[in-house]
């Protein structure tokens, strides 16, 4: 476990936890967050990748404000040290972005290239035919991406609650999620029901969806059954990960909880097929880490816009 010290922070200084910061959307949104006078702990599983990302980050902008810490959301023990790693530097935290993400699918990404979808039939699901046979979604993808997507990101939102709870300013958590969640893309009501059943929503629910899903995997009948049928691992993680966000909205209301999809942004994760870079995905979700006193909790964002579950 390593971590690269910081300077003691001022009473006044937000402190802030990214959660796969070493490249992509996290990078840009460290980068912003500190641009901003936060002080981010910049995390990344692989050591060396966080180091170097933290040192472009020193070279770019010159600010100390930037730490690194090793962090992997899928191992207890690297949470933990993150825990108590940010409970002796900081005794609190204010802000917790879970922007780590998995993709549920192996893809054949040159075979998927040359296909040339535009933006649009990819967004909308129109394309789903058409790339299935480029696009492979096993049963241990959907192990390390719901592990990764949904229980990553609960694992690190109940480690952090006594830190967060300890924040004078009201905690803001914010969620990476995806168009790919929206209820409106499940074809079976009663899935969608489920998901979107507020008053009663709880972890053991959804984690009993996220069975049913695995099981239906196994049986070869995601599609007969009713769950989406483009990336429907990554989808159903984020549908998951949506619930999970209004549950804990509701149940720590000092806090501010809301989860976004940043936009279709290049990264690796859709092999560079988005439209928006990084810098412009990542405000959707600096707005939210920054979100005012008495601004909106429970809420999913299309970028900076509010949106429908
Ligand atoms: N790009 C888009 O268009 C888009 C759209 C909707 C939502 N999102 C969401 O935005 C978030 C960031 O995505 P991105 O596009 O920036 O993807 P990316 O470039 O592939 O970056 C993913 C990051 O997550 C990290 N990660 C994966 N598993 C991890 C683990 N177990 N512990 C810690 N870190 C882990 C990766 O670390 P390594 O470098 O070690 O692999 C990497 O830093 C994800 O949650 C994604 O679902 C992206």
């Amino acid at each position: 476990m390593g971590s690269i010290n910081p300077e003691q922070p001022t009473s006044a200084t937000l402190c802030a936890v990214v959660t796969g910061a070493n490249r992509g959307i996290g990078l840009a949104i460290t980068r912003q967050l500190a641009e901003k006078g936060v002080t981010v702990v910049l995390t990344s599983r692989n050591e060396m990748h966080g180091i170097s990302a933290l040192q472009s980050l020193r070279r770019e902008l010159n600010f100390s404000n930037i730490i690194f810490h090793q962090l992997d959301v899928q191992d207890p023990v690297s949470v933990a040290n993150l825990v108590e790693f940010i409970d002796i530097q900081f005794g609190k935290l204010d802000i917790l972005v879970n922007n780590a993400g998995a993709p549920g699918a192996s893809v054949d990404i040159e075979g998927l290239k040359g296909l040339n979808i535009d933006a649009e039939s990819w967004l909308s699901g129109k394309a789903s035919n058409i790339v299935q046979g480029f696009i492979r979604c096993t049963y241990s993808d959907a192990l390390t991406c719901f592990d990764t997507n949904y229980y990553g990101c609960k694992r690190m939102t109940e480690a952090f609650l006594p830190l967060l709870k300890c924040s004078t300013e009201g905690a803001r958590i914010v969620n990476l999620s995806s168009l790919r969640g929206e209820l409106k893309r499940i074809p079976n009501q009663k899935i969608r029901d489920n998901f979107d059943d507020i008053e009663n929503l709880n972890e053991e629910i959804i984690e009993n969806m996220l069975k049913r899903f695995m099981d239906d995997m196994k049986d070869d009948k995601l599609e007969s059954r009713g769950w989406p049928t483009t990336v429907p691992i990554y989808s159903i993680s984020k549908t998951a990960l949506n619930a999970y966000t209004r549950i804990i909205a509701k149940r720590h209301p000092q806090m501010y909880v809301n989860c976004v999809h940043p936009g279709f942004v290049k990264t690796d994760l859709n092999f560079n097929m988005g439209i928006i870079g990084t810098e412009e995905g990542a405000k959707g979700p600096v707005m939210l880490a920054l979100v005012p006193a008495n601004g909106p909790s429970g809420c999913y964002f299309v970028q900076t816009t509010i949106s429908e579950y």
